[in-house]
């Protein structure tokens, strides 16, 4: 059939006779793969389809299909795809390829043009003609839904030649945005993660908003858009109150303007022929400059501010005036490393266009000004804006006037902190703002600094400090209109992890069948008995210590990050069969040492596709492929699939086996490699060809005679791993002679030793 269809299409390209429509690609399952999986390292969305009749027509034998698709979708010509080069999906297009795989492309398309790139995507055929798998890394699970949707109906409609057009393309890109504007990081957030990623720390969202885990477990720093576990709470909310902020700075000699706090209009004035005009009008706790007032000189414009400021905050302030430009210092763990100076922003009237008009036509229509977190300025609404409208009233006009040509009217005189201004700022300015985040209680600060000009002292130009914000955002040092960003998100990362720490924990991942329960709750007692609080997830359940908080098969995704979450876990072992690595992908993303202990069990992973043994290495290689490059890798070397493993591995490489003529062994060791072997009834660590018994544990015979229910594979792969930990080798001995292999008795012992314990030691 496709045959005859494709002969229609090359007799008679332009014609539809021959054009049936398709019916919709069908979603069979869409399954969000949360860590390292076997596609890639990222959280990737697969979605299983079903072409259908589509199967049968790749795109080159639906007419006009590419042509109407890259029309909708003119940047797919950026795609390299498989060809490796700019065109190679157009290409790929052009010589046919399947509608998983354009959707694919349609996808990451959508994502990349509603500002959440996507490089990574694959898709496969399965085992079940005209069914695919089809994966794209997704961030976020919601947003990549959303993308999939649109990136449906997308692709159906340039199929069936049905109407579409750049606004329907542009609806579905809103779509996928107003998602990300939703459900992903704001931007402040988004760059520190950023950074945490490129120097190697892991991260977890731990809310639906933007409170983020940097690392893992008791080395973990958490972060709440700019604040960290080190912004001090007093220190928070002494920034939200600029008048108590203001006499703390002034008591450390930090200039500040002078002012007070007044209760009605009448004081406000009162007040402003003390201090002396001009001043300013504020609200004392309000933020984003709402409710400033600037430069007011009669009583008339005084009331008039304080009638703005009012509603916006619970106090209203008035303070001298200080002349210059306004100034953003970024403050990091006391260092100032970006500023951002504002600019005054006007507009110029040309006779004819009202003020409203010019300001549409002159400053909204920036591309640098939206509605959305991610636009560093912001679009101006005149009728909603009391604080413009005064400020028009001030320079005798109002939305309607129509300023004469060349006349320049100031529409806002803040909040514009756009030009950056970092490689100027005096020393002795940039103290002033340290110590003004130290006095404060800040770890992270956006110092409000007016002054004119940023490279001389505040003190020779009369500038002043005069605001301390907590949680400050970082766009416009990250996109300013003028002037380079600034690696803000770095910087925050470097605060947080001094020392190229990267905030890991040793995770231990167990991956197989055989025993690997036992084999993990050995490996865990081994690493604490190395003293360090140890975390366990296996099918035995969710271990703190010794203590089992869940006795449910814990085996799982969710319990690995429940794990990574604790605070007080110093190591963690997580076990993974091959079906979780299937539906959820591993809990970490690297670990120090990643064990594989067999390849057994396809039979009942049929609802994932894998129908024949072989297929298990490709599961099972996710374990292989995150060890660190300062990790090990430790595995069965019986079988020489999993021994053929090893290459894959970024560390090192520990062999195990009880035949120690084994081949892959053998070879390992010849080379110079590492292995845990036995010989004499005894277990023998071999480095080489230097071979040494394990201390510290006699005769295998007499252990196994107490340790019913640990195979000598599992002893074996335990004590590879707690060499692989560098724990002392004769407390590895010491502690599989100690161990408890079965978990009944394990757990009555300790609830034994807990009696004998006060409360207070058990609380400990
Ligand atoms: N006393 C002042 N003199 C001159 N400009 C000021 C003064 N107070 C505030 N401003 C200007 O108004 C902006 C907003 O005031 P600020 O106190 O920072 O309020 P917000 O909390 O709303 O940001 C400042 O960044 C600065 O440019
Ligand atoms: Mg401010």
């Amino acid at each position: 059939m496709g045959a005859v269809e494709g002969a229609a299409v090359l007799g008679q390209s332009t014609s539809n006779v021959f054009m049936t429509r398709f019916d919709d690609i069908r979603l069979l399952r869409i399954n969000y793969l949360r860590g390292p999986n076997l596609w890639t390292y990222r959280p990737v969305l697969e979605v299983w389809l079903d072409l259908g009749r589509l199967e049968d027509h790749p795109s080159n034998l639906i007419p006009g299909f590419t042509d109407r698709l890259t029309a909708l979708l003119p940047a797919l010509i950026e795609h390299h795809c498989g060809v490796g080069e700019r065109g190679g999906f157009i290409q790929r297009l052009t010589e046919g390829t399947w509608a998983g795989h354009v959707l694919e492309h349609v996808v990451i398309e959508l994502l990349n043009l509603a500002g959440m790139p996507t490089g990574f995507g694959q898709t496969r055929s399965t085992s079940e003609h005209g069914v695919y798998r089809m994966v794209f890394r997704a961030r976020d699970e919601q947003v990549a839904r959303v993308a999939l949707a649109e990136g449906h109906k997308l692709l159906m409609a340039a199929i069936n030649n049905d109407p579409f057009g750049a606004a329907e393309v542009q609806k579905a890109v809103d779509a996928v945005k107003a998602k990300v504007e939703d459900c992903y990081l704001g931007p402040s957030t988004a760059c520190i993660v950023g950074a945490a990623t490129d120097r190697g720390i892991p991260h977890m969202r731990l809310n639906d908003g933007n409170l983020v885990q940097l690392g893992y477990g008791a080395n973990q720093q958490r972060i709440w858009t700019a604040e960290t576990d080190y912004t001090s709470a007093i220190g928070e909310s002494i920034a939200s109150d600029k008048e108590l902020t203001k006499s703390l700075l002034a008591g450390c000699g930090v200039p500040v303007p002078e002012g007070q706090v007044v209760a009605d209009a009448d004081e406000a004035w009162d007040a402003a022929e003390d201090i002396g005009l001009p001043v300013v009008v504020k609200p004392s706790d309000a933020n984003h400059g709402r409710g400033v007032s600037l430069e007011l000189n009669t009583r008339e414009e005084v009331m008039a501010a304080f009638a703005v400021a009012e509603p916006e905050g619970s106090d209203v302030m008035v303070e001298r005036f200080i002349r210059g430009s306004e100034h953003r210092l970024l403050v990091v763990g006391g260092q100032v490393v970006a500023a951002a100076r504002g600019e005054i922003i006007t507009v110029t009237g040309d006779g004819r266009a009202t003020v409203s008009e010019l300001i549409d036509s002159q400053l909204n229509s920036d591309p640098r000004r939206g509605a959305e977190e991610e636009y560093p300025l912001d679009v101006i609404v005149l009728e909603t804006d009391a604080k413009l409208q005064l400020e028009l009233k001030r320079q005798d006009l109002d939305g309607n006037s129509v300023p004469a040509t060349g006349r320049v009217v100031t529409i806002q005189r803040n909040g514009n902190m756009s030009i950056d201004c970092t490689d100027q700022v005096h020393p002795e300015v940039a103290h002033a703002a340290v110590l003004a985040a130290r006095v404060v209680g800040l770890d992270i600060a956006g110092i409000d600094l007016v002054a004119q000009d940023i490279a001389r002292p505040l003190h020779v130009q009369g500038g002043a400090i005069v605001e301390v914000n907590a949680g400050p955002g970082l766009l416009m040092h990250l996109k300013p209109a003028v002037g380079s960003p600034r690696p803000v998100g770095r910087a925050i990362c470097d605060h947080l992890f001094p020392d190229d720490a990267p905030g890991r924990i040793p995770v231990v991942g167990v991956a197989g069948s055989r025993d690997t329960a036992v084999l993990s709750r050995l490996v865990a007692w081994l690493i604490g008995l190395g003293g360090r609080h140890t975390g366990l997830a296996c099918r035995d359940g969710l271990f703190l210590e010794r203590r089992r908080v869940d006795a449910r098969n814990s085996a799982n995704w969710e319990a690995g990050h429940r794990l990574l979450v604790n605070r007080a876990v110093q190591a963690v072992v997580i076990e993974n069969g091959a079906e979780t690595i299937l539906r959820d992908g591993l809990a970490y993303d690297r670990c120090e040492v990643g064990i594989v202990t067999d390849l057994e069990g396809y039979e009942a992973l049929s609802e994932f596709d894998i129908i024949e043994s072989d297929q298990m290495v490709k599961v099972l290689r996710t374990q292989v492929d995150v060890v660190l490059p300062e990790g090990t890798a430790v595995l069965n070397a019986a079988d020489p699939r999993v021994a053929g493993l090893a290459p894959l591995c970024d560390g090192g490489v520990i062999f195990y086996s009880t035949d120690p003529q084994a081949e892959a062994l053998a070879k390992h060791q010849a080379d110079g490699g590492k292995a845990v072997l036995i010989r004499q009834d005894r277990v023998v660590l071999a480095n080489g060809a230097s071979e040494s018994f394990l201390p510290g544990l006699g005769r295998l015979t007499v252990w196994r005679a107490t340790h019913v229910g640990v195979s000598l594979e599992s002893l074996l792969a335990a004590v590879a791993a707690g060499w692989a930990m560098g724990i002392p080798l004769n407390l590895i001995g010491a502690g599989v002679e100690a161990f408890e292999a079965d978990l009944q008795a394990a757990l009555a012992s300790l609830q034994l030793s807990q009696t004998l314990l006060s409360p207070e030691q058990q609380l400990a």
